[in-house]
């Protein structure tokens, strides 16, 4: 029975204070300015607004599922402008709304409670709740009596997604229902200044926005967490101003996406998915194949204008450095700009995209009038692409233009790197051979985006000739088979002995059995998984965590067990519980991290005497993609900083967070956890939240989901056919950057299958390339079930999931959350102790790093 870290006090905590006011000083950053014709920022001026919309009162501040965090309150969007001192004149449209939500949620919920009824079991009310989550319905239409006078109308655009399901491409998600236009329309006849808010977490269809006149600004207001409402009033009327920028483009229609008709469930087949744009994913696909966005990679307006110019670039060694200027013009409002570095590759041997990113950099806070050099830095090296012939990175001769802008669709030509002849940048082998034939993208008949001057620009550019010894070719080591480690002293180590300099590693290593190490390879949700314990939700110690790892050795061995926990936007624990007087959790008496109807027909606990209440509140931060969106490294690490003040709080050691999987295709349902579609800005901030993050004894990071998880319809068992050049160029870049950078305490792999391979059994991700080529040293653990147990969907899979022995001898050093079935199978498999050895080595390792 646990010790508990949370908190006995009911009132809202001085933690809680101060991180909320931290979120509210950052998270405009991350809001998107989209259009504004003048109308924002509202001012001063405007004392009543008429708000309307889905997201008005029932905004969304973080996605469904396993990302989403339990905070004690969430400042709604019109709570946020009511406190600001406006008054709302739209209370009667919004009461409406109100009342059709509450009678559809009932029925949903009515829905559910009858298949617990039915089948006794209230997991599968969970599965349901899981699979159709509740979305609130369709908004009703404005009439000309709900638009009382105001002095701004202000419409919300609200979308959900989660875990487990794709986003579709109809009305009420993707694309805007009749009613929201019609509503959208009227309110732009009705009011002089309107603003468009969009409280989602993707891409949405944004053309009704910009072809309805009166629309005076669109926001992209994304998921700020539990102070949307604040934030989102701040910058309304100009208290904080919006600076952030896309971080994934924004098609004019859904079908402008790379392999939009085959993604997920759109072709009706989820057991196959065919990655057969390759490396031509977002900006890289819109660029090269002709294909003008809505919105640009790296969009984004200001309140003010800047004057950009390049003043300078130089090339030392491999190393590019461009000095960029920018210029506050406006007269009246501060902004921050964002710069962007792009590289346009020569073809050769292998197709290019127009142009990839290499370096950004946003200026600090300019006030009218003032100007600040940024530097932008990337090396030549990384301008390489990965050629499968000879399992290689490779500069190709020619030149490299280098690009300056402030977004993907706005860029000029400031310099050019000659590259005299091939250069090898780095020597690998490769792993990961396509069990089938792709159909890969070329561009071949492409005709690529342009500007006027673009050809001068290429002519006249200043050329920088890289010298041929300037990069020293990397050669990748791969370790050889782990070699059984024995000591057979009668006297017992531990792991304090090892603290201490007593011992070493090797030494208690070589005493454990291979039953020990089973047991310490595989979580203590040992009833099996969707048993007795809910999904992700496993943990013994600290209520709501997901998971714990074995404390068995704990007395004799001193080998104490690691507390793992949700994220990415916060720690996701139990926000409140009560324990009887043997410490006993009270389910009745607790919220539990998953409340879903049907949960309260479980049978009632019997309590023993004095109960004791407890409350453990975490702050909901902006999700991945709108952390993204600030562009900001300092405010992404005090995001991480943030949630690990938390985590050393409440006892948390490994945060299953961030997520960092490619944003390939908007539908995904869970890109809301994810940074972008572009692997330099996804490792960048996942190794900018490590860093704040890893600032706290104790506490580590987890990037999950190592890889290829960009789909949620059948995530456990659809096979992503990926080419290894996309794979290495892509979907696996932005790990090797995080890893790389800050060296994250944990990995955790996905469920899907890579080429035919289950990424949780996979030697070659997890041992060859991860640990072998990048120099990963901490844990890999599995995803949550991965090993079976949680099926979604009652239905013959076409591919089988993977097995805890397999884990072992891949290098996933971690089953989650476990079950006995993954013990014996390690233990009946054949699994060796030396395989188990170099697992157990990397779990204590960890538990050195953080218990000691
Ligand atoms: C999710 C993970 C999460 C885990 C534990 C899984 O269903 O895919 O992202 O960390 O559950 O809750």
């Amino acid at each position: 029975m646990g010790i508990w870290r949370a908190s006995k006090e009911a009132e809202m905590s001085a933690r809680e204070k101060a991180h909320m006011e931290k979120v509210r000083k950052f998270a405009a950053e991350g809001m998107v300015l989209l259009e504004n014709n003048g109308t924002l920022p509202l001012g001063d001026g405007v004392k009543k607004i008429a708000l309307f919309g889905n997201g008005a009162r029932h905004m969304i501040k973080g996605g469904k599922g396993s990302g989403d965090v339990n905070s004690r309150s969430v400042v709604g969007i019109e709570e946020g402008i009511k406190e600001a001192g406006i008054e709302v004149v739209s209370g009667s449209w919004l009461d409406g709304y109100d009342k059709i939500c509450v009678d559809s949620r009932a029925k949903y919920d009515e829905h559910i409670q009858e298949m617990v009824k039915s089948t006794g079991n209230p997991m599968v009310a969970f599965m349901e709740y899981f699979n159709n989550p509740y979305h609130d319905p369709d908004i009703q239409e404005i009439t000309d009596a709900d638009m009382q006078d105001a002095d701004a109308a202000v419409y919300v655009i609200a979308r959900d997604s989660g875990e487990g399901r794709d986003r579709k491409p109809v009305a009420g998600d993707y694309e805007l229902t009749d009613n929201e236009k019609k509503n959208i329309e009227k309110l732009a006849g009705r009011y002089d200044k309107f603003v468009v808010a969009l409280n989602v977490g993707g891409v949405i269809d944004t053309k009704a926005l910009r072809s309805i006149k009166g629309v005076g600004a669109v926001l992209l207001m994304s998921q700020a967490g539990n102070v949307i409402g604040t934030v989102f009033a701040d910058v309304l009327l100009g208290k904080s101003i919006p600076t952030g920028h896309l971080a994934m483009t924004w098609a004019e229609n859904y079908s402008d996406y790379p392999a939009y008709d085959t993604f997920s469930s759109q072709n009706g087949n989820v057991d196959d998915e065919y990655y057969n744009e390759g490396i031509f994913v977002g900006y890289r696909y819109f660029d090269t194949f002709g294909k003008k966005p809505a919105y640009s990679f790296g969009y984004g307006l200001s309140y003010t204008d800047f004057d950009v110019k390049t003043t300078d670039v130089t090339l030392d060694g491999e190393t590019v450095t461009a000095k960029v200027s920018v210029k506050n013009t406006g007269d009246k409002f501060s902004g921050k700009e964002l710069v962007q570095l792009y590289v346009s590759a020569p073809d050769g041997k292998l197709e290019k995209p127009v142009k990839e990113l290499k370096a950004f950099a946003k200026t600090k806070e300019l006030a009218p009038g003032e100007e600040e050099t940024l530097t932008l830095m990337a090396k030549v090296s990384t301008f390489a692409s990965y050629d499968e012939k000879s399992a290689s990175y490779i500069l190709e001769p020619g030149k490299y233009f280098v690009r300056i802008g402030k977004n993907a669709g706005c860029t000029s030509v400031v310099a050019a790197i000659e590259v005299g002849k091939e250069i090898t940048t780095c020597k690998l082998s490769n792993r990961f051979k396509i069990d089938t034939e792709l159909d890969l993208l070329s561009k071949k008949n492409a005709t690529p985006l342009t500007y006027d001057g673009e050809e001068e620009e290429k002519a006249s550019a200043k050329v920088l000739t890289l010298s041929e010894d300037a990069i020293t070719t990397v050669v990748a080591e791969y370790k050889s088979a782990p070699v059984e480690l024995k000591n057979d002293s009668a006297e017992k180590v531990t792991l304090a002995d090892v603290k201490a300099g007593k011992a070493t590693l090797d030494d208690l290593l070589g005493q454990l059995t291979r039953e020990e190490m089973a047991d310490l390879c595989v979580g203590t949700a040992r009833g099996g998984f969707g048993g007795d314990s809910v999904i992700g939700t496993a943990s013994a110690v600290v209520p709501g965590a997901a998971g714990d790892t074995s404390s068995k050795m704990a007395a004799d061995r001193g080998v104490h067990n690691l507390v793992l926990a949700d994220g990415p936007a916060g720690l996701r624990l139990t926000p409140y519980f009560a324990v009887d007087e043997d410490n006993k959790i009270i389910p009745e008496m607790s919220a539990m991290a998953f409340d879903f109807p049907g949960k309260e027909n479980q049978p009632k606990t019997d309590i023993k005497g004095e109960v004791t209440k407890y409350y453990q509140y975490c702050t909901a931060i902006p999700i991945a993609t709108m952390l993204a969106q600030t562009w900001n490294m300092d405010v992404i690490e005090e995001a991480g900083d943030l949630v690990g003040t938390e985590m050393e709080e409440l006892g948390v050691n490994l945060w299953l967070a961030p997520g960092m999987n490619i944003q390939k295709n908007p539908l995904c349902g869970r890109n809301f956890e994810y940074y972008s579609e572009d692997p330099l800005v996804a490792g960048m901030c996942a190794a900018a939240d490590t860093k704040g993050v890893q600032k706290h004894k104790g506490c580590g990071t987890t990037i999950k989901h190592f890889a290829c998880n960009n789909q949620e319809d059948n995530r456990m068992h659809t096979n992503a056919h990926v080419s290894e050049r996309a794979l290495r160029e892509i979907y696996l870049k932005g790990f090797e950057i995080a890893v790389r950078e800050s060296q994250p305490l944990s990995i955790m792999t996905s469920y899907n299958l890579i080429n035919g391979l289950h990424a949780a059994n996979n030697y070659d991700l997890l041992t060859a390339v991860c640990r072998n080529e990048w120099g990963f040293k901490g844990v890999v653990m599995t995803d949550w079930g991965t090993t079976g147990g949680i099926e979604m969907e009652q239905r013959e899979f076409k591919y089988g999931t993977s097995n805890a022995a397999d884990c072992v001898r891949s290098g996933n050093d971690l089953t989650m959350p476990g079950s006995d079935a993954d013990i014996q199978n390690i233990l009946d498999a054949g699994v060796t102790r030396a395989e188990l050895q170099a697992c157990a080595r990397r779990i204590l390792e960890c538990v050195l790093e953080c218990r000691y």
